[in-house]
């Protein structure tokens, strides 16, 4: 679809003996927010990660306004106008908050950023106006006061507001966020709700996210998956009200599954420490073959 839609088809993902993800297709329309849910494993990081190219799949394909993504470099995103945030925060630990989000600016800016990191000439004027840019993209997530801060002084749920800022910075037409509240305290998630919203104002949003009050108030369509197998699709509503998902939740003798939910402030020591990408903990009866 050439209108600025994300197009997932009949993606399958392996490792190994683990199929990830199983015939998923999924569509996410410019300026909505599209939800992907699912207990931990269920395959949602794998989904994002195929999205943007970091993962080929062994089957199905992958389109952002028609262009082909399988297969896309990194640093090709920007240019496509795909931004994500990881699961876990990311930030480079020797940079200010104000360089960090620097550094997500356009792939042209970033030669000025690496070039003002090593010291190499660059014009002053384009220095100001990358941190201009960056200013305003802290300020838009409520952190413009931290700019000169270093990431590793922060609380865990600022360094993701700061993740967010660093994603914003570009002004993507697609924005892919991997569990964006985690490490929020829960008095901050309305504001991280109208946040998301003002986000897809300009750009179509897909946000994987385990804080079910804010997914049902932000999305417009969520899918759900479940041992890489998508078994829902809906509004808000519709998914809520559906026994699979209910069931998906749910232990085989009915107790709560994991959740994956952390706790609301957890501070972990630092960005290296942090959960890997695509990591999570396992859950019962998850086959890790
Ligand atoms: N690079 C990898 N190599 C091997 N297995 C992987 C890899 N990435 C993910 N997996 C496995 O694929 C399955 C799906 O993982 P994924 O991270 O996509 O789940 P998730 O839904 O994001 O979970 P969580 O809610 O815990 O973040 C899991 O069983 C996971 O262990
Ligand atoms: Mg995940």
């Amino acid at each position: 679809m050439n209108d600025g839609s994300l197009a997932i088809r009949d993606v399958t993902v392996r490792f190994g003996g683990l199929t990830a993800l199983d015939d998923v297709s999924l569509t996410a329309a410019p300026r909505k927010i599209t939800g992907i849910i699912g207990p931990n494993g269920a395959g949602k990081t794998t989904l994002l990660n195929t999205a943007c190219g970091f993962v080929r799949p062994q089957s199905g394909t992958v389109t952002f306004d028609g262009h082909p993504l399988t297969g896309t470099r990194a640093h090709r995103l920007a240019g496509l106008g795909i931004a994500r945030t990881l699961q876990g925060v990311g930030l480079f630990k020797g940079l200010t908050v104000a360089e960090n989000v620097m550094v997500g600016a356009t792939p042209s800016a970033r030669a000025g950023v690496w070039s003002a990191l090593f010291g190499l000439p660059r014009s002053d004027r384009d220095e100001r106006r990358l941190r201009e840019r960056a200013m305003q993209a802290l300020a838009e997530v409520g952190a413009a006061d931290l700019a000169d801060r270093m990431p590793d002084t922060l609380a865990y749920g600022l360094r993701k507001r700061v993740a967010l800022a660093r994603a914003l910075v570009a002004r993507p037409k697609l924005l892919l966020l991997d569990e964006p509240a985690s490490g929020f305290p829960e008095n901050e998630l309305p504001e991280l709700g109208e946040l998301i919203k003002k986000m897809a104002a300009e750009a179509g949003v897909v946000v994987i996210e385990h804080r079910m009050d804010l997914v049902m108030s932000v999305c417009d369509t969520i899918f759900v998956l479940d041992f890489g197998k998508l078994i829902a699709v809906g509004t808000p509503a519709e998914v809520q009200a559906d026994p699979a998902v209910t069931a998906a939740y749910l232990g085989a003798d009915g107790s709560e599954r994991t959740s994956g939910e952390p706790p609301p402030v957890q501070e972990p020591p630092g960005p290296g420490a942090e959960r890997a990408e695509g990591g999570g903990p396992p859950r019962p009866g998850a086959d890790h073959g």
